[in-house]
């Protein structure tokens, strides 16, 4: 105990004293294209001095690079775990088939291939992926998992935005650590970090050109709140949220960015001196009460040396301009058709409650998560509003799987200018009714359900969480006999295996291959089979494909052997 608060005091003396303790921003490493690979290992990370704190990864020692993909674009991403443990990679915002949403449900056991791939639909802005293994969520995300989507359109290609990835155009991932006398994570029984770190970076320093720079920010904690704003209170231009740019730029000198929420803000250097500081601050001091981080406490589970103050979030040079700076902010972003409460035709009402004693601490519809039931079920195309109420202790992050929507009424306040976009998680405080409506277009699937969740860790992981099926009233989904069999050949094969169907019509929903003793070799969700699977790196010996049909969700098991 001694040394935690010994080892906490030497941080806020570093915080606070000079320049040289500053780090480089991370800037995360960028993956475009159509293909992805992405490895998930247990690793660890030179974050104090004295022991490597442990951590994970995705193709590094903490958080992962940025995926940046393009509107119409159809992305294969070959996410290869190597963790001691099985986890899910879930894509926060996307809109895509909900066998490739990476929720619960599509778990990753430890040395497993899982390849999803989708036609990317979703507007150009700032999305990010995480794990969702139930229950594990927030270990998995304290230890590093995550990583910045970008999404690139026409539309927002065809405006004068920065978007000079690392220069003008910056992902700031914004959470908090606390470190054990060994210098570990401490996430058991502790919500908050005492440390601000911004692209896994502790004390992080970046030099800016002098022009407008664009921020992409995103609240990847497990429960804090950010109220962010300018050392010298400067204005600032808020140009997107969750789903894609603002109609028009909202001129701002604080944003508050609940757990999950994206923001992209565009801020004015041109009239700064080449060499001045700016600090990027949280003004968390002193918020309603419900706030998360604005305890009082310093320490237990919902302590933290950060809670209810003001601190430091990322300290600014303003560098030399470049050569070819944008100077303005463009007064039209968008034409955003939005849905209104008069398109919906289908109302739901979710209400925040207590969790039941020793369980979960807050529930919706006193109905903590259970993986077997299916709370909602929505018709494919169908516009619905839905409204959360909380009038319960705290406050939440509502999040909602498969769509963006619209917020139109918060009982708290007139729904916030910052919030005004296309949105999939908001904060919600303490007494406010929030109602959003949604259309769930495109994928019905009547197995794989979407989630929707309190987006802070624990809550999520205790199981405020529920989920629901979009189905296909014209019979998709339906349960049929399966329309036919298959072989496997060459049997025994060497390099890929390949597939012939009795029916050439019947479409695969899912492969999966394990080993003899059940070990998941790889998972194939709706694969494209005609040019076979790999096998060329598996072990000699014997193996199981299962194999689902699409249209009657009947798995039918066969063998191979490996030579
Ligand atoms: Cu960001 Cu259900 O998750
Ligand atoms: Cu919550």
């Amino acid at each position: 105990m001694l040394r935690k608060l010994f080892t906490a005091a030497v941080f806020i003396l570093l915080a606070n004293v000079a320049v040289a303790q500053y780090n480089p921003l991370i800037i995360p490493d960028t993956i475009s294209g159509t293909t992805f690979n992405l490895a998930l290992r247990d690793t660890f990370k030179q974050f104090l001095t004295g022991n490597q704190t442990i951590t994970a990864g995705i193709n590094g020692n903490f958080w992962g690079p940025t995926l940046i993909f393009r509107k119409g674009d159809t992305v294969h991403i070959n996410v290869r775990s190597y963790m001691n443990d099985s986890t899910t990679l879930h894509w926060h915002g996307m809109h895509l088939p909900a066998v490739m949403d990476g929720g619960p449900h599509q778990i990753i056991p430890p040395g497993t291939l899982w390849q999803p791939y989708w036609l990317v639909k979703n507007q150009a802005a700032t999305y990010w992926y995480h794990p969702h293994l139930h229950t594990m969520s927030e270990q998995q995300m304290t230890m590093g998992l995550g990583g910045f989507i970008i999404v690139r359109d026409s539309a927002e290609g065809a405006l004068a935005l920065p978007r000079t990835y690392g220069v003008d155009d910056i992902p700031l991932a914004l959470t908090s650590r606390s470190f054990d006398a060994s210098n570990a994570f401490v996430y058991v029984n502790r919500h908050y970090g005492d440390t601000c770190l911004v692209n896994g970076t502790l004390h992080p320093q970046v030099t800016l050109p002098k022009q407008f720079v664009r921020l992409r920010l995103l609240n990847a904690e497990n429960e804090r709140a950010y109220n962010l704003g300018f050392s010298d209170n400067r204005n600032f231009y808020i140009i997107g949220n969750d789903g894609g740019l603002l109609n028009a730029p909202v001129t701002a000198n604080r944003i508050k960015i609940g757990v999950g929420e994206r923001a992209e803000i565009m801020v004015d250097l041109g009239s700064d001196a080449v060499g001045s500081t700016l600090e990027l601050m949280a003004y968390n001091a002193g918020q309603e009460f419900g706030f998360g981080g604005g305890e009082p406490n310093t320490t237990g589970a919902f302590g933290s040396l950060l809670n209810n103050r003001n601190f430091n979030v990322l300290h600014i040079i303003v560098g030399a301009t470049t050569s070819s700076p944008v100077t303005a902010v463009p007064a039209a972003l968008a034409t955003n058709t939005y849905l209104t409460a008069a398109d919906a035709t289908v109302n739901r009402t979710l209400l925040v409650t207590d969790g039941t004693p020793g369980g979960a601490p807050f529930q919706f519809d006193h109905t903590i998560f259970n993986f077997t039931t299916i709370n909602k079920t929505v018709n494919l195309g169908a516009t619905e509003k839905w409204t959360v109420i909380n009038n319960n202790v705290f406050g939440h992050a509502f999040h909602i799987h498969d769509v963006e929507f619209k917020i139109v009424s918060r009982s708290s306040h007139p729904v916030g200018a910052y919030e005004s976009g296309w949105k999939d998680t908001y904060y919600l405080q303490v007494n406010d009714t929030v109602s959003f409506v949604a259309r769930f277009d495109d994928y019905a699937d009547a197995i794989h359900p979407f989630m929707y969740h309190c987006h802070f860790a624990p809550h999520e992981d205790g199981g405020m969480m529920q989920q629901f099926v979009v189905v296909d009233n014209t019979g998709v989904g339906n349960i049929e006999k399966p329309s036919g069999d298959y072989t496997v050949y060459p049997n025994p094969a060497t390099m890929r295996i390949y597939f012939n169907f009795t029916d050439p019509s019947m479409q695969v929903y899912y492969v999966t291959i394990t080993n003899s003793v059940g070990r998941t070799m790889c998972m194939l969700p709706r694969p494209q089979l005609g040019t076979g699977i790999d096998i060329s790196n598996y072990a000699p010996g014997i193996y199981f494909v299962q194999l689902i049909d699409e249209k009657t969700k009947t798995t039918i098991t066969k063998k191979f052997v490996k030579e």
